[in-house]
């Protein structure tokens, strides 16, 4: 909490969250409509998932199941990573990140500077480098039980913990609904868990059932639009796009349409971002706002689209996003 009479944060837990949302008027300049976009890359790890981070740990301070000083583990592309390394950090437990060789080494790097231990795990032999498909995140998955198991951790799994998708229902979605008065048409999400948009879907449906949500998905692994995966659902938008259709928080919610995106259309609409907007987002980023354009001059012309700025373009500073 914040120090009201000052104006001081206790910790930099307490600048997680409260991000603006900005109007992307350059890219939408010959359109009918308009894209509002969160900045949720200016949490202090640089991801959206700083919040899910503070929520997870937090709830599970609350039920008991985390002790203090207990080690806490999680697979991760590298963002949770790093917000549970700042909030573990913060909060005095020893953390220990696993994540797939496919992520950049950026993450990874971070992470051990925030004073995360990071194991970092094969991709499947055959993989293309700086990609992370199902089958690879299938053995990040069976490392990360293995030292659960002997480490007698906390597990904060992502996939399962309701603090992921609480954190998008009561705060962030709370705040894009003051942000805008409410006054918007559409949202949609390249999704990983599927926790952001489960707890946006969630908290806007039951504000206006009106609102339209949408997933977007990687169009090689286009599962949820009922399409097979193809080349193992290899490609390069980092933080989701696995290939799984038994994400557990899609059941808490309907979901309104499927779109797909390329590896080229997520890349060069985070260039657009920030070569024509000033905002230097990655590529899961350019794929919500690709599937918003996709939108505006589609089926909702003339209407206004929400999306989620989920990383900083730093975090992809040695990959061919940028020149
Ligand atoms: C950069 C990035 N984009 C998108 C996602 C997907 O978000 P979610 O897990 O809430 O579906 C993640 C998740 O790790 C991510 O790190």
């Amino acid at each position: 909490m914040m120090d009201q009479s000052r104006g001081i944060y206790k910790s930099v837990l307490d600048a997680i969250g409260s991000t603006p949302l900005i109007k992307l008027s350059r890219l939408t300049k010959n359109l009918d409509g308009n894209i509002l976009a969160k900045m949720e890359y200016l949490n202090p790890g640089f991801s959206k998932k700083d919040r899910i981070a503070l929520q997870m740990i937090e709830e599970a301070e609350k039920s008991g199941v985390l002790k203090p000083g207990q080690t806490v583990v999680e697979l991760t592309s590298g963002n949770t990573g790093t917000g549970l390394a700042i909030v573990c950090g913060v909060k005095g437990y020893p953390f220990v990140a696993v994540m797939s060789k496919g992520n950049t080494d950026e993450r990874a790097r971070m992470m051990r500077s925030l004073g995360a231990e990071v194991v970092l795990v094969e991709q499947i032999p055959g993989s293309t480098p700086g990609t992370v498909s199902g089958e690879s995140l299938e053995r990040v998955e069976l490392q990360t039980q293995r030292i659960v198991e002997e480490r007698g951790a906390f597990r904060c799994n992502q996939f399962d913990l309701m603090g992921n998708l609480n954190a998008w229902y009561s705060h962030a979605g709370r705040e894009i609904l003051q942000q805008t008065n409410g006054d918007f048409d559409a949202f949609c999400d390249f999704i990983g868990t599927g926790g952001t948009f489960a707890g946006l879907t969630k908290v806007f449906k039951e504000f206006d059932p009106s609102i339209l949500c949408y997933i977007i998905e990687p169009i090689n692994a286009a599962v949820l639009t009922g399409n097979k995966v193809i080349s193992r659902g290899d490609h390069k938008i980092q933080g989701g796009g696995y290939s799984m259709s038994n994400l557990k928080f899609l059941n808490f919610v309907s979901i309104d349409g499927t779109l797909q995106v390329t590896d080229e259309e997520a890349y060069s609409t985070a260039r657009k971002l920030a070569n024509k907007e000033g905002i230097f987002a990655g590529p899961s980023s350019g794929a919500n706002v690709h599937g918003a354009l996709q939108l505006l001059k589609g089926p909702l012309q003339g209407k206004t689209v929400v999306v989620i700025l989920c990383d900083s373009g730093l975090k992809y500073l040695s990959t061919d996003l940028w020149t």
